[in-house]
C-alpha cells in the first residue's frame, strides 16, 4: 500500500532564498527514493508555490497548497483561486487545518464548499479532522469526527471521494513534545473507517487514505505508521529540517 508523507510548511520560511535552499536540499536528500509506494508532498506558503513548482518539476515531490477559496474567480479580494493553484502545479490541497478554523473562522460548511471546489477543478483534498482538547474532555471525540465527515464530505460523488485523503489531526496534539498515543490514533482511525462504512460502503471505508498529523517526529513515526489502517503522516516542525524530514521518509519507505 502506498504511504503518504507530507510537509505542511505553514509560514515558517521568511524569504524566498530560505525556501529555495530547503527545496534544493530536499531533492538531493531524496535521491534514494526509488519506490513507487511512497508519495511525498510539500505544502509551501502560497508565495513560494511558483518557485516550488519550478524546483520540484520532474522530481518525485508533489506540491500542494495549505488552503484554497471555494470560487474559481470573481470579486473575492485576497482569496486564492483553486484554478490558479492547479495552474501553478499543485495537485493536493489541505482543507480544514485547525489553524484555519481557529484564526480564520472556518467551519465544516465552509470546508464542504472547499472540497466541492477541489472536485470541480481536479485537486485532491487532504481533509483534516480531529477534536479539540475540550471536546475530548467531554467525551465528544467520535461525535465530532462523525459530524466533520458528514458535513465536510456532504454531497460529493463517490468516485471523487475514493481518492481523497483524510488526515486525523487532533487539535490538542499539534505543536507538542509528542504525538497522540498509538492507542488513541488507532481508535480514531477505526472510528473514521466505521463512519465511512456507515455512510458509504466497505470499499470506500477500507481503501480511502487515512493519515495522522500532530507532533510527528523521527522517534514516533515508525510506531504510528505501524498502526492498523495508517496510510501516512503529516508533519510540520520535523519537516522544517530536511534531514529530520528525510529520516521520517526513510522510515516510511521501510514499513
Ligand atoms: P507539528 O508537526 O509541528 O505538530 O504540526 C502539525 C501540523 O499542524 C501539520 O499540519
Amino acid at each position: 500500500m502506498e504511504k503518504i508523507i507530507g510537509a505542511n510548511l505553514k509560514i515558517y520560511f521568511k524569504d524566498k532564498k530560505e525556501f529555495k535552499e530547503y527545496a534544493q536540499t530536499l531533492i538531493k536528500e531524496m535521491d534514494f527514493i526509488k519506490s513507487d509506494s511512497l508519495k511525498v508532498y510539500v505544502l509551501p506558503d502560497f508565495l513560494n508555490i511558483p518557485q516550488a513548482s519550478e524546483i520540484f518539476k520532474n522530481t518525485k515531490i508533489n506540491i500542494g497548497a495549505q488552503d484554497l477559496f471555494w470560487e474559481d474567480s470573481g470579486p473575492y479580494t485576497g482569496a486564492i483561486s483553486p484554478l490558479l493553484l492547479k495552474d501553478f502545479g499543485c495537485t493536493l490541497v489541505f482543507v480544514g487545518h485547525s489553524e484555519r478554523r481557529r484564526y480564520f473562522n472556518e467551519n465544516d460548511y465552509i470546508l464542504n464548499k472547499k472540497v466541492h471546489a477541489c472536485y470541480r477543478v481536479g485537486l485532491i483534498p487532504i481533509v483534516l479532522i480531529g477534536e479539540t482538547e475540550e471536546e475530548r474532555s467531554y467525551g465528544l471525540t467520535d461525535i465530532i469526527i462523525e459530524k466533520q465527515i458528514r458535513i465536510i464530505l456532504n454531497n460529493l460523488p463517490y468516485d471523487f471521494l475514493k481518492n481523497i485523503v483524510i488526515m486525523y489531526e487532533p487539535v490538542w496534539a499539534i505543536g507538542k513534545a509528542d504525538a497522540a498515543t498509538p492507542e488513541i490514533i488507532e481508535k480514531s482511525f477505526k472510528f473514521i473507517r466505521k463512519t465511512l462504512l456507515k455512510i458509504y460502503d466497505k470499499n470506500l471505508s477500507e481503501n480511502i487514505k487515512v493519515i495522522y498529523g500532530g507532533s510527528v517526529n523521527p522517534s514516533n513515526a515508525s510506531e504510528i505508521l505501524k498502526i492498523k489502517g495508517a496510510d501516512g503522516l503529516g508533519v510540520t516542525r520535523s519537516s522544517l529540517n530536511v534531514r529530520e524530514f528525510v529520516k521520517i521518509i526513510r522510515i516510511a519507505e521501510k514499513i
